[in-house]
């Protein structure tokens, strides 16, 4: 095990037709000791970079990378102690599991055959896989090779595992589960762990820890329920559940908010806004439900989900949704008018995208007080 501290990495590309890509932009991030930290963000925001930098398959810039508190900025990779896992698991198709599982501790260690094969039998066993010991990958299913290639891993005995999008070819219900499995696998062997992924669901429901990026850049760390509840920015609000938090504009006349479709709501003090004519208004769907009076919105579509239904609607020229009770189901072109709590508001600078206001109480919510509207 170890801890993994980055300090101010930076990582630049050239590019014969960009010039010079800033793929990671002095990032410090420190991994705690068998923590299951998850990098999360959209594509290109230099995920990849930074795992590969951790890794040693990428030479940084500029920064420092501790193991531990050992300078392992100019060593090579084989030379780290890691163990990294890929979306694309290219296994050996002339080999059986156990000779893939193994193959790469034959190349590099000095450990004998027998111990190998001890050492194979044992990831195997945790994985699930023994009985596909003496099969060839293109015998196994998705699931199955996956499962070979984190035994793979898995052998090596590292002190960190770097994993980079390792469930993305697999279909939803499978990659659901392998998750899950991944996470128990992580707790038992209490190996430092970093996990990219652009899922920010999977970010959520897999890291002890998230952490944000974009555009090189890293935005937040926290657990999952601090960067949903109380993002630093509107990039992480936005980023980070779904479905995604409403944002809108809104011009600032004294205490109330003014925004698309008549939107109007008057704060109880104007102190997150500062002296600010405009801001940006976050409402998580969760937050909103149907009142008697309130904002008018007009319905779209009414998704049911069997839990609860998302209801999408047009506020002005703004797509606006709420997750509401199941049995509520407005009509398409029905007029609904929303409530919330001022509570649950998100509040942002316009300019900075920095949080002016994030959710103050515990407001988890909404039995919708839901009465249909006379017909419009
Ligand atoms: N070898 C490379 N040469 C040039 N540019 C690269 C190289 N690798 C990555 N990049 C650029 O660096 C940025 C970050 O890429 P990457 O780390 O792969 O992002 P992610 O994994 O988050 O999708 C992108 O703009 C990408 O095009
Ligand atoms: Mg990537």
């Amino acid at each position: 095990m170890a801890r993994i501290d980055l300090d101010t990495i930076r990582k630049e590309f050239s590019d014969p037709d960009a010039g010079t890509i800033v793929a990671v932009e002095d990032l410090d991030l420190t991994v705690r000791d068998g923590e299951f930290l998850v990098l999360v963000g959209p594509s290109g925001c230099g995920k990849t970079t930074t795992l590969r930098s951790v890794a040693g398959l990428e030479e940084v810039t500029s920064g420092t990378i501790t193991f531990d508190d050992a300078d392992v900025t100019d060593l090579r990779a084989r030379d780290r102690d890691v163990a990294m896992v890929f979306q694309n698991y290219a296994l050996y198709p002339h080999m059986n599991v156990r000779r893939n599982i193994g193959f790469g501790l034959r190349l590099s260690s000095e450990l004998s055959g027998e111990e190998i094969d001890q050492r194979v039998d044992e990831a195997a066993e945790m994985l699930g896989i023994s009985e596909l010991l003496i099969k060839k990958p293109r015998d196994l299913s998705g699931g199955q090779q996956q499962r070979v290639a984190l035994g793979r891993a898995i052998v090596r005995d590292p002190e960190v595992f770097l994993m980079d999008e390792p469930l993305s070819n697999l279909d939803a219900k499978l990659r659901a589960q392998m998750r899950t499995e991944l996470q128990e696998l992580q707790h038992e062997l209490d190996v430092t762990t970093v996990y990219v992924t652009h899922d920010q669901t999977e970010a959520m429901a897999m890291g002890d820890r998230i952490a944000v990026m974009n555009d090189g850049e890293l935005q937040q760390v926290g657990t999952a329920e601090e960067v949903y509840r109380t993002p630093e920015n509107e990039f992480v609000a936005d980023f980070i559940g779904s479905p995604s938090i409403n944002l809108f504009t809104a011009e600032v006349d004294g205490e109330t908010l003014h925004g698309p479709g008549g939107f109007s709501y008057r704060l109880s003090e104007a102190g997150p806004l500062g002296d600010r004519d405009r801001v940006r208004v976050g409402i998580r769907p969760e937050d909103l439900r149907l009142t008697e009076s309130g904002n008018e919105a007009t319905v779209t579509v009414v998704e049911p989900m069997g839990n609860e239904n998302f209801l999408y609607m047009r506020m002005g020229d703004h797509d606006v949704t709420a997750r509401i009770d199941p049995s509520v189901r407005p009509d398409p072109d029905e007029t609904v008018t929303l409530g919330f709590d001022e509570a649950s508001l998100y509040l942002f600078d316009a300019a900075t995208g920095d949080a002016l206001k994030t959710k103050t109480e515990d407001t988890d919510v909404a039995v919708s007080d839901y009465v249909a509207s006379d017909s419009t």
